[in-house]
Formats: C-alpha cells, sequence, structure tokens
C-alpha cells in the first residue's frame, strides 16, 4: 500500500535561495533563445549581443555560486516526499543536475569566449579573431548543455504540475 504524503508546507527555503532560483530561471529564459537567435546570425552582425549574453551568463554563474553557498549555509525543507522512490530519487537528481550544468554552461561559455578568439575580436574591435563554430568544441559542449538543461527545465515544471494535480499539495509555496 501506498504511504500517504506529509510534506511541510509551511516550511520554506531561505530568502537568498528564493531570490537566487527566480532570478536564475528568468535569466535562462532569456539566454537560451537568445543563444539560439545568435547562433543564426553573421559575426559582424551579433558583437554586440554577444558581450551583453556574456554578461548576463556570468551573473548566473555569480547566482549559482550564491545559491550553492546558501544551499549549505542555510537550513532548507526536506526534500519533496512523492509517494513513490523512483520519483523522490528524480526530485533530487534533477535539482542536482541543474547545478551541474549551470556551473558546465558558464565554464563552456568562458573557453568559448576564450578559445573562439571572442574576447580578442571584443579587446581588438576585429571579427576576423573569431574562430568557425566547427573549430570550437567548448562551443558544441556549450550548447548541448543548455539544451539539456531546458529539457529538464521542462521535467522540472511537469512535475510540480503532476505533483500539485495528483497529491493536491502546491510544492510552490516553499519557493515563493
Ligand atoms: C545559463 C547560462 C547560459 C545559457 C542558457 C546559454 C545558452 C547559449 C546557447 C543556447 C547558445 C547557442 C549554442 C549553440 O551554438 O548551439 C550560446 C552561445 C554562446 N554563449 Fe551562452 N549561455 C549561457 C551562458 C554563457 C556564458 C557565461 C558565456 C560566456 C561568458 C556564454 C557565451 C556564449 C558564446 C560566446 C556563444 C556563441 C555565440 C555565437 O557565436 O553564436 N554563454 N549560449
Amino acid at each position: 500500500m501506498k504511504e500517504p504524503i506529509k510534506n511541510r508546507q509551511t516550511k520554506k527555503y531561505s530568502k537568498g535561495t528564493i531570490v537566487t532560483h527566480w532570478l536564475t530561471a528568468l535569466l535562462i529564459l532569456i539566454l537560451y533563445p537568445m543563444g539560439k537567435y545568435m547562433e543564426e546570425l553573421k559575426v559582424s552582425e551579433k558583437m554586440g549581443l554577444i558581450k551583453i549574453h556574456a554578461l548576463v551568463g556570468i551573473l548566473v554563474l555569480i547566482l549559482t555560486i550564491m545559491r550553492t553557498i546558501y544551499y549549505f549555509k542555510h537550513e532548507r525543507p526536506a526534500e519533496i516526499e512523492t509517494g513513490s522512490k523512483i520519483n523522490n530519487k528524480l526530485v533530487i537528481w534533477v535539482h542536482n543536475a541543474f547545478y551541474d550544468l549551470l556551473l558546465g554552461i558558464a565554464i563552456t561559455g568562458i573557453a568559448t569566449m576564450v578559445i573562439g578568439g571572442y574576447a580578442e575580436a571584443i579587446k581588438t574591435e576585429d571579427i576576423n579573431q573569431i574562430r568557425a563554430a566547427s573549430q570550437i568544441p567548448a562551443l558544441k559542449a556549450h550548447g548541448i548543455m543548455a539544451t539539456i538543461m531546458m529539457l529538464l527545465l521542462i521535467m522540472h515544471i511537469i512535475g510540480f504540475i503532476k505533483h500539485l494535480l495528483l497529491k493536491k499539495e502546491n510544492t510552490l509555496k516553499r519557493i515563493i
């Protein structure tokens, strides 16, 4: 027989975790389509956008580091009890994967700036410093990790809706 669900809805994440969580979510939803849009442009057309993308991306990196610190330093609500052992593990796995992917995306983004010649092009104002996308493995990894993260984001939202509908628990209350 399945055990009844009894998550404590009164216990919340810390203020810092809540603010960094929602800011990161908002910025990711801007950065991903922006990255995909830039992919289609000629180098001469996208230098301004790349600067903004890199600066906002570094802000996401800083927010992720802050969120990791808040996560370990502050008391937090217990992991969600879903009523299924596999789903309980999946919830933790998806949450951890977000941190790993965000760090990976930021590192490969910075590597693309340096190895791909973007940083040099910005410094010298010479777009010829930028290598072809096919010659920048870090950019390939950056794009793949960003897409995996967007898929996880969809799973994260589906998980919330499923829990709300089936278990009648609004887990959003823990993070608002
Ligand atoms: C959560 C944060 C980020 C997301 C979601 C994101 C997303 C993306 C996506 C989807 C692309 C297109 C990749 C492709 O070719 O398939 C891209 C390109 C790129 N990103 Fe990011 N990015 C993030 C952070 C960063 C950071 C921190 C930097 C550097 C400091 C950066 C630098 C770049 C550069 C240089 C490109 C290549 C642009 C081009 O030539 O078209 N990104 N990003």
